[in-house]
């Protein structure tokens, strides 16, 4: 006979997630394998010899890089001295600052780092993170995409997500070849929202690297990386490949975010017997070697495999905060549904929405989940309201405000009259009156009208072989009446000649002011330092609908 209560515990939805025993020989393992390495480092006559127990005859091509370009060579042998506990106790010792924890790990090796991690439980990687964050805000990043590939709602949500507060938001497809006219929405909704809001259109990399030279997204993300040479070599990469594209993107002004995560290399088959820290720690270090200024990690859409382990989840906070001490921007994942538990779902989130991270989320859903192109993320536009009393309840800065619904509707409609203008004046498909309407007030694509897909797929690549740019979108709104959205994408444009946003976290205030570590940096240093929630921004969070007013009774 059963318990009646273990049935019941039975049927809860955490009991639908797959959990798995370590398993190290599959790469199963979270925060460390008996097969890690020890770490070490040799230096003679300025070059790394010795990495982490290999010698340099032996590196594969990780190690190489990583010992070429991502450790300060002058430093390593210094910096690996010092014992792992020590640089454990500094990360949480408020009394060390952010600057000299930089410089100890500018000079330790991949593993060392490891064993630092190792040391920390989730509570003083939270404190880490508070201080080790690039930007002294954090601020958060969405998710927008439909089912449909609706231009028109594509611009709404947009518009919508800027002004509910995220600095960046980023679409992918359903259908691949919608990609340029998805840019383009999501360039021009972003702007009716908020001025400055970054965009960016996850593509094929040829795709996506030509949409930005053309001026129709403002930042590249999901130039991916892996901790293993195999399954590195399997995606046609090496390290050398990846940072020859993140310098054509450089090149022309566009600031650019790796991507790597806990799990890419189990699910790849190729995990060398590694823990997923260790692993994803070379991709962080490789990441750094090829000159990009940050990353999106934190095992991104590969949650699922570090969330089936033990310490699985405090792993993927060991990674985030593995890529701050490495001076990297992070945008901190939380941007993949893990898990059936809304409970277990929160509370992986709150790792990193406590401390605050450069971008909590590095992909919320500002649509319903069904419209998530992503597969889904972890908290969904279901869950605004949900999002704005938690940053009420702590007095914390997630990234978002509380809006008013015709605010929403009236940045939602003008977002999809732009580009009604905009395709009427480039001649692209039509928009009509009522698909405009409709998508003003939808949810998602279940409440909008279809379009003529063949008709839509002719007209984008008809875009892209008329040599659409930025420039030609600037021009159609402006001739069409919405001159302050021209202004704005011009401005975005000349960011891109200016270069500043290029600099490590950088985002852009509504004046196209850069905020970024460089010349906002994270001063944390112990209570009453660093970013407090206070003044006009407590005021705003606070703000929540459904409120009773005291002077109101
Ligand atoms: N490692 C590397 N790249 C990843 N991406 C997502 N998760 C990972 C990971 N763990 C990249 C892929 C995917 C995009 C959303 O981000 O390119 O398509
Ligand atoms: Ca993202």
């Amino acid at each position: 006979m059963r318990s009646r209560r273990f049935e019941a515990l039975d049927k809860r939805s955490v009991n639908l997630d797959g959990y798995i025993n370590e398993w190290p020989e599959m790469g199963f393992v979270a925060m460390h394998s008996p097969y890690d390495p020890e770490p070490s480092v040799k230096v003679e006559n300025g070059v790394i010899v010795e990495l982490d127990g290999k010698k340099r005859e032996d590196f594969d091509f990780l190690d190489q890089f990583i010992a070429d370009y991502a450790i300060h060579i002058d430093r390593a042998e210094e910096m690996m001295k010092i014992p792992s506990l020590e640089i454990a106790r500094k990360v949480v010792d408020i009394s060390v600052s952010r600057k000299e924890v930089l410089r100890i790990c500018s000079g330790i090796t991949p593993a060392k780092m490891t064993q630092v991690m190792g040391y920390l439980n989730v509570v003083e990687m939270m404190m880490g993170m508070q201080k080790m964050r690039a930007r002294k805000m954090p601020s958060n990043q969405a998710h927008i995409t439909n089912l449909k590939d609706d231009p028109v709602q594509l611009a709404a949500d947009a518009a919508e997500g800027s002004f509910r507060g995220f600095a960046e938001e980023e679409t992918t497809m359903g259908v691949a070849r919608y990609a340029p006219f998805n840019a383009m929405a999501l360039l021009i909704g972003s702007q009716c929202g908020r001025p400055g809001t970054l965009t960016q259109c996850s593509s094929e990399e040829a795709t996506e690297l030509e949409l930005g030279i053309r001026g129709l997204t403002t930042y590249a993300e999901t130039v991916s990386v892996y901790g293993t040479e195999q399954v590195f070599v399997d995606g046609d990469d090496t390290p050398y490949s990846k940072a020859f594209l993140n310098s054509a993107y450089a090149s022309r002004g566009l600031k650019v975010r790796f991507t790597s995560g806990a799990g890419s290399e189990v699910l790849m088959g190729n995990a060398e017997k590694k823990s997923m820290l260790y692993l994803e720690c070379r991709c962080l270090y490789v990441t750094k070697g090829a000159g990009s200024q940050g990353t999106q990690n934190g095992s991104v859409s590969c949650i699922g495999i570090p969330g089936s382990v033990p310490a699985g989840i405090r792993e993927v906070l060991g990674e985030n905060l593995v890529a701050a001490m490495l001076g990297l921007e992070c945008a901190s994942s939380n941007d993949q549904s893990f898990s059936n538990s809304p409970m277990r779902r929160t509370a992986r989130t709150m790792l990193q929405f406590l401390p605050g991270t450069d971008f909590i989320f590095s992909g919320y859903a500002a649509e319903p989940n069904y419209d998530n192109m992503f597969a889904g993320s972890n908290f969904d536009a279901e869950d605004f309201d949900d999002y704005n009393v938690l940053q009420r309840d702590m007095q914390v800065d997630g990234g978002l405000r509380p809006v008013k619904e015709e605010e929403v509707i009236a940045v939602r409609r003008k977002a999809a009259k732009a580009v009604q203008a905009v395709f009427r004046y480039l001649g692209l498909t039509e928009i009509t009156d009522e698909q405009v309407e409709r998508v003003v007030y939808a949810h998602g694509s279940h409440d909008t009208l279809n379009r003529d897909v063949p008709a839509d797929l002719m007209a984008a690549e008809e875009m892209l072989k008329r040599g659409v740019t930025g420039i030609d979108v600037v021009r159609a709104l402006a001739e069409s009446g919405f001159e302050d959205l021209a202004q704005s994408i011009l401005n975005m444009l000349k960011q891109r000649v200016i270069g500043d946003y290029m600099q490590t976290s950088a985002i852009l205030n509504r004046d196209f002011h850069v905020l970024s570590g460089v010349n906002t940096p994270n001063d944390y240093q112990g209570p009453g330092t660093g970013y407090r929630v206070e003044g006009e921004r407590w005021e705003e969070i606070k703000k929540i609908p459904h409120i009773i007013d005291p002077n109101q009774v």
